[in-house]
């Protein structure tokens, strides 16, 4: 790779909440990442202008050789470009409310990517990621494109099979990364001190090991101990934590101490084994989307209005402090087009498709597991056999990612219904049907039609 090399990335959903934290990341790694330009691509124009405003303030301010460009037009975003980072969310929160508020009408849970909001969600994204990497590949055939729209599981399973063989499309979540980061300072480690061995779907996994990447040593008996009681550390790195995900955060040492004898869970496990629990948390008038939409959605955009009119970030309030710069949660992503550029193969937890991988589960399903990154891609570790349980509860969620897959490239309206009554938060045939049919209903102009 030619050392000199100034990379034009794309971030697609510029207009996003993330994208200010993001921009703060990339300047924090603007030595080890070098930038020439930032495209921001969204469909909304007002929403993206103010955070590319904030762009350039920053910019000029922390990192003056890179340019901020925003635009809704695809030809100019994605040509030429190196890298896409994907983090687009259809329909934004007002539907995401939706997801979570119908669900919850039917006695059902609604998170935006477990469960029956998961699935509503799915049927939004998935055409509307697909469309965009068309575009993405027509004026970019080479970028990587590195997808962390959710519902991950379920948009990976789709990028699979619309754009089968391309390398170039990892599709990667940060909760593995997040979770990691509380046990490296749990364990009083730099989070680059651990690796990860680990097997599930997106969203629905277990870590099999946590190991030393210099000493070999597996932490995992001891993160074991240590978060069978509530964690006293519930902050993650670089993320306000609100009430919704401190809770996650403290109910993991229940899992960690009723399920899986061997591993350590992901926290999104609470929603498929303890769903009565996790509904009986709920509140019907008021869910995540509004949390977030009078929270960080809010603050963040308050934020950037005041940056904006004081034409400064250096010497306000909002002027960053190193920790604002390194905390960034998005690190992972730069990690990954580092290791991507510069061939390291180095080990992260990506979604690829199981062949052999997990020995006893689903051939092509895209499984959560550690792969070596380098310039061709994601190369998988081998996880072998996993156990009856686990293998139980997984196959009945790919069976589940696979229909919803199926119902919104068909337009199957018997496999939307088939897939919402199979997944673990619905489990009834009626109670699926009624769900499905108010989704539809609340997701015209956004979802495939079904027949
Ligand atoms: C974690 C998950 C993401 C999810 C994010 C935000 O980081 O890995 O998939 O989108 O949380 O969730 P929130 O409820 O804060 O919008
Ligand atoms: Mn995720």
């Amino acid at each position: 790779m030619d050392e000199n090399k100034r990379f034009r990335i794309c971030i697609v959903g510029g207009g996003s909440r993330y994208t200010p934290g993001i921009l703060k990341m990339l300047v924090a790694e603007q030595e080890r990442f070098p930038i020439s330009t930032i495209v921001l691509y969204d469909n909304e124009y007002e929403r993206q202008a103010r955070v590319a405003e904030y762009g350039r303030i920053l910019m000029r301010e922390y990192y003056p050789a890179c340019e901020v460009v925003d635009t809704c037009d695809p030809e100019e975003a994605f040509t030429g470009i190196d890298f896409a980072f994907m983090q687009i969310r259809a329909g934004r929160m007002k539907m995401r409310e939706q997801d979570e508020k119908i669900a919850l009408k039917h006695g059902c849970i609604g998170q935006e990517t477990c469960g029956a909001g998961g699935f509503a969600y799915g049927m939004r994204s998935v055409p509307a990621v697909c469309d965009i990497i068309k575009d993405i590949r027509k004026y970019s055939p080479e970028a990587w494109v590195l997808n962390y729209s959710n519902p991950a599981a379920i948009v990976a399973e789709a990028t699979k099979r619309v754009f089968p063989g391309d390398f170039r499309i990892i599709n990667i979540c940060d909760m593995p990364v997040g979770i990691m980061t509380m046990y490296a300072r749990a364990l009083g480690l730099p989070a680059n001190r651990l690796e990860a061995r680990y097997f599930g779907l997106n969203h629905y996994g277990w870590f099999t090991a946590v190991l030393d990447k210099e000493t070999g040593e597996d932490y995992l008996p001891r993160l074991k101990k240590l978060f069978s009681t509530p964690p006293e550390e519930l902050e993650r790195v670089g993320h306000e934590v609100d009430a919704s995900w401190a809770e996650t955060f403290r109910f993991m040492s229940k899992i960690v101490r009723e399920c899986g004898e061997h591993f350590m869970p992901n926290t999104y496990l609470q929603y498929y084994l303890y769903p009565k629990h996790m509904l009986a948390q709920e509140n019907p008038e008021y869910t995540r989307a509004n949390e977030v939409m009078d929270g960080h959605e809010k603050r963040t955009f308050e934020m950037i209005d005041e940056v904006i009119a004081a034409g400064a970030l250096k010497g306000t309030k909002h002027e960053p402090t190193d920790r604002d710069f390194l905390d960034g949660h998005a690190t992972y992503i730069v990690d990954l087009a580092y290791a991507i550029s510069h061939n390291t193969h180095d080990i992260f937890l990506c979604m690829t498709e199981n062949h052999g991988i997990i020995s006893n589960f689903s051939e092509g399903a895209m499984v959560e597991v550690p792969v070596m990154v380098g310039s061709r891609g994601v190369e998988p570790l081998n996880v072998g056999e996993i156990p009856t349980f686990q293998k139980g509860l997984l196959e009945n969620q790919f069976a589940y990612e696979k229909l919803t897959v199926d119902a919104c490239l068909e337009g199957s309206y018997e496999k939307a219904w088939n897939a919402l009554t199979l997944n673990r938060c619905v489990n009834d045939t009626e109670t699926a049907k009624a769900l499905l049919d108010d989704y539809i209903e609340a997701n015209k102009g956004y979802w495939p039609e079904l027949h």
